[in-house]
């Protein structure tokens, strides 16, 4: 194989599992996504050995005092590295092989796409000063287009082996989902596990001053106390939370619909957007074709929500991830471009 058709396939498997990686870390649906990672990620395996034998070629060029034959190989190594280590961290937590917290009270998984977000930087660098420039024919000839096949053969055998031994080695309390998390929390109520940004959720929600605002793109804004939202509260929805550092918890969510308070606030027909902030300023926001199946709630399983998981009232975001799940709703905002 040749060095510009390795780096070819190189580039267009690391940018396939970035972007499902990516993609994976913010949204829910598709799971087929991750499937799409996993598969990217064995095909990228396969190429090892031949970039293995690329680097030992310029490597053994030696070193010099510059950035062309100093700074880069250097640095090129160093990715090496961490791609490798990002590798083996995302088979541990999928074979369930070594610890589930890894350092600073992250997880593997965590740790796995931190590490591969912040490899981004060092492999622009490296292909800017490294890479040959790929040409149409490496990756598009005939010969070209078989390896590329052949390459994502192997991919597509290497996800099926490492899905049937991750299967095999899950815990049959804590079932894997198609994001790699594991059940914690089944229809439990408020005994799930609790993810929170740093520093958020210090301070405990005063009841006597808090309220829920509804403003912005809508008609009549209005602002409600806890007993409004409780005398208003009618539905209830399943939903499953997967939390990105690797738990997953399906639990039975009550309160008041994103649609039923917008049309309470006689939002405007053409809303595109709806942003929500928690009492701690930590704000999202969703596309309409999202935020429409959103819940605003107030218990789960049956049980007032508990401080750690967002008393007051918690955005319930059956589309996101679990950071997108605002706790501690203060404000919601519709939103027109
Ligand atoms: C945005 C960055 C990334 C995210 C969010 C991400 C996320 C994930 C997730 C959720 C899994 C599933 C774990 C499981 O099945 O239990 C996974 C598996 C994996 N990822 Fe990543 N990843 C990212 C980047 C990368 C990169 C850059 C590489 C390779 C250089 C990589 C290689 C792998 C491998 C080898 C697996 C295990 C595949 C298997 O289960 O067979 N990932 N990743």
């Amino acid at each position: 194989m040749t060095l510009r058709f390795v780096n070819g396939a190189l580039l267009i498997t690391l940018i396939v599992i970035l972007l499902s990686g990516v993609y994976g870390i913010v949204w829910t649906l598709d799971g087929w996504m991750y499937e799409v990672h996993r598969i990217g990620s064995w095909a990228l395996i396969a190429l090892i050995p031949w970039k293995v034998g690329i680097s030992w070629a310029s490597l053994k060029r030696g070193f010099a005092f510059n950035i062309t034959r100093g700074l880069v190989p250097i640095v090129s190594l160093l990715l090496s590295g961490l791609v490798i280590f990002v590798i083996l961290l995302g088979l541990g937590w999928a074979w369930r092989i070594g610890p589930v917290v890894l350092w600073l009270y992250e997880t593997v998984i965590s740790w796995h796409w931190i590490l591969a977000l912040a490899s981004i930087p060092f492999f622009l660098l490296h292909v800017w000063q490294r890479w040959p420039k790929i040409k149409q024919r490496d990756l598009l000839s005939r010969s070209g287009f078989l390896k590329l096949s052949a390459l994502g053969a192997v991919g597509v055998v290497g996800w099926w082996l490492s899905q049937m031994w991750a299967v095999l080695r899950q815990d049959e309390d804590m079932p894997r989902s198609v994001s790699g998390s594991r059940l914690n929390g089944y229809f439990s109520g408020n005994q799930f596990p609790v993810t929170t940004g740093y520093g958020d959720g210090r301070q405990a929600v005063d009841l006597d001053s808090w309220q829920l605002s509804i403003g912005g793109a809508v008609a009549q804004p209005f602002a409600l106390t806890y007993p409004d939202i409780l005398s208003l509260t009618s539905s209830s929805q399943v939903a499953t939370i997967d939390c990105t550092i690797g738990w997953y918890s399906v639990q039975r969510w009550g309160g008041l619909r994103m649609v039923d308070l917008l049309q309470l606030a006689g939002s405007q027909d053409d809303i595109q957007q709806v942003r929500i902030q928690a009492v701690s300023g930590y704000t999202k926001t969703y596309p309409m074709v999202e935020a429409k199946d959103i819940l605003l709630a107030t218990h789960v399983g049956g049980e007032v929500l508990n401080h750690s998981h967002g008393f007051p009232l918690r955005a319930v975001v059956p589309s996101r991830r679990g950071w997108f799940w605002v706790k501690w709703v203060e404000i919601v905002t519709a939103i027109v471009q």
